[in-house]
């Protein structure tokens, strides 16, 4: 009898927090530690290399990370008593930011590597293999982009692209441009090659990353520089592919031709994450955004000219240094006079090595959470009157997952809400037409309907 090939693979376990990027990058690391021999696993038992890809935009980032790798521990351990080597990293902004201290505290770490070298890791890995620990928080002069395989991991029919990395912003309140360095742009050229191979592994849906995504410049395949707008033309192009998203977007940068776009391209999905973090003129100078509210109304208002059903989100930050109840209110006004889909807001932290962790003026902690718990009030209210205006619409779902009751699917509409319908898991992975029932809060609720306007399923 034949005698069946032994799996001879490594276990990779990998724990991702953070950005899409991060998301994006985790995937790619995926992808170049396959060559050696590692494939991912969903439990970090019995890994043989650990890698946390960490965020370090807000408070206890570092916390989190030495909590999680003290749980971890354990695992290094009793594999080490069975005489096999565990590899732990910490990936991503916290070891860009924190990289010695991890070093220095954390002495079963063996790897500590920053975003811009993850295309190094076949080196790196083969070193901490041996006894050396190795830590890396180098910006190299050449581009990961030029380095890494191309295969990629794809989960499902959404995928995740980066074309731009990096912030030249310096918004004073940001750890952005000290941990992913300065901004780049890919070639055109790739991005595209990227997102045919996408498409062709089964891809639906790309959403294009970048910390600025909207400041793109990069080179096309006729040597002229491309803008954000003339790359998502090209990518509209890919037959196969349905939708195309992109995040996260800089007001200032928001050009006339992006905003075009948005009334051109049915496969860009009418829904934009546009973060503003305040109303407030003098918060906004202060926090170095380098635009006023008006600037932003103002863009809002050309977008949903270019394309009515344009939904849109953002993000607010409260209880910046110098708030006060009249800054508050210039945010609150502004996001009344918008009227979000969906909005995420944080209150300040103040990170350490960014211009306004020295400023005075701080808001008191319970005043900044009184004022994050009205916003957020008048945030569920848009958003339920949002997914309220949806119900009785028909909508088309891309399948993304399991829904968390038995029976149910989950996807996401053209808006980016969550829906949940009874249906059938073969259809996860596609797009199907769903008669919306309820909006709630934070999801929809409704009914597949085939073609014909016959009812599948009920929700
Ligand atoms: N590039 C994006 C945002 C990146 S960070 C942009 O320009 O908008 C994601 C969000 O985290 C920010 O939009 C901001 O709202 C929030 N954030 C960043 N630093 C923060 C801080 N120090 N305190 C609270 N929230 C912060
Ligand atoms: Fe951070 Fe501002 Fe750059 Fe966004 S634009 S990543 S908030 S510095
Ligand atoms: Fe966090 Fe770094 Fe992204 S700090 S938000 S993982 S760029």
């Amino acid at each position: 009898m034949a005698q069946e090939k032994t799996e001879n693979h490594k276990k990779l376990y990998i724990k991702t927090w953070g950005c899409q990027m991060n998301v994006y990058d985790s995937n790619r690391m995926a992808d170049i530690l396959s060559g050696l021999g590692y494939k991912p696993v969903e439990a970090p038992d019995d890994a043989d290399m650990i890698i946390l890809n960490t965020c370090h935009i807000r408070e206890k980032a570092t916390d989190k990370v030495f909590s999680e790798l003290g749980r971890l521990r354990k695992h290094k351990d009793a594999k080490e008593e069975q005489g096999k080597k565990m590899l732990m990293a910490v990936a991503g902004c916290v070891a860009q930011a924190e990289g010695d201290f991890i070093m220095e505290r954390a002495p079963y770490v063996d790897m500590v590597f920053g975003p811009q070298t993850y295309h190094e890791l076949p080196e790196m890995v083969l070193k901490a293999a041996g006894e050396d620990r190795i830590i890396n928080t180098e910006f190299p002069s050449i581009s990961k982009f030029d380095h890494l395989p191309e295969q990629h991991t794809i989960e499902g029919a959404s995928a995740f692209l980066s074309i731009q990395e990096g912030c030249d912003k310096f918004c004073t309140f940001c750890v952005v441009p000290y941990t992913r360095g300065a901004e780049y742009s890919r070639s055109a050229t790739e991005i595209v090659e990227e997102a045919k191979r996408l498409v062709d592994q089964g891809a639906l849906e790309i959403t294009l990353l970048g910390q600025n995504v909207n400041a793109f410049h990069g080179t096309g395949p006729d040597g002229k520089t491309w803008s954000l707008a003339d790359l998502i033309y090209a990518v509209s192009e890919i037959e196969g592919l349905e939708r195309i998203r992109y995040t996260t977007s800089h007001p200032r940068d928001m050009g006339d031709d992006l905003i075009a776009v948005h009334g051109e391209v049915m496969k860009l999905m009418p829904f934009l994450h546009l973060p503003v973090q305040s109303g407030s003129d003098k918060i906004l100078k202060a926090m170095n955004r380098k635009h006023k509210a008006e600037l932003y109304r103002d863009v809002v208002a050309r977008l949903r000219k270019a394309r009515p059903d344009l939904a849109f989100s953002s993000d607010y930050i409260i209880g910046f240094p110098g708030e006060t109840e009249e800054d508050f209110e210039d945010t609150m006004q502004l996001a009344r006079d918008i009227g979000y889909a969906s909005c995420y807001s944080f209150k300040y932290s103040a990170r350490p090595g960014t211009p306004a962790a020295n400023m005075q003026n701080l808001v008191l902690d319970h005043i900044a959470s009184e004022r994050l718990s009205r916003f957020q009030a008048l945030i569920n209210e848009q958003q339920l009157a949002f997914n309220k205006q949806c119900e009785g619409l028909e909508l088309d779902i891309l399948f993304e997952k399991k829904g968390k009751k038995d029976g149910q699917i989950s996807g996401r509409s053209p808006y980016f809400q969550s829906v949940h319908v009874q249906g059938n898991e073969r259809l996860i992975g596609t797009i199907q037409k769903v008669r919306i029932s309820e909006g709630f809060e934070n999801s929809l609720t409704g009914e597949l309907v085939l073609e014909d306007g016959k009812v599948l399923n009920r929700a």
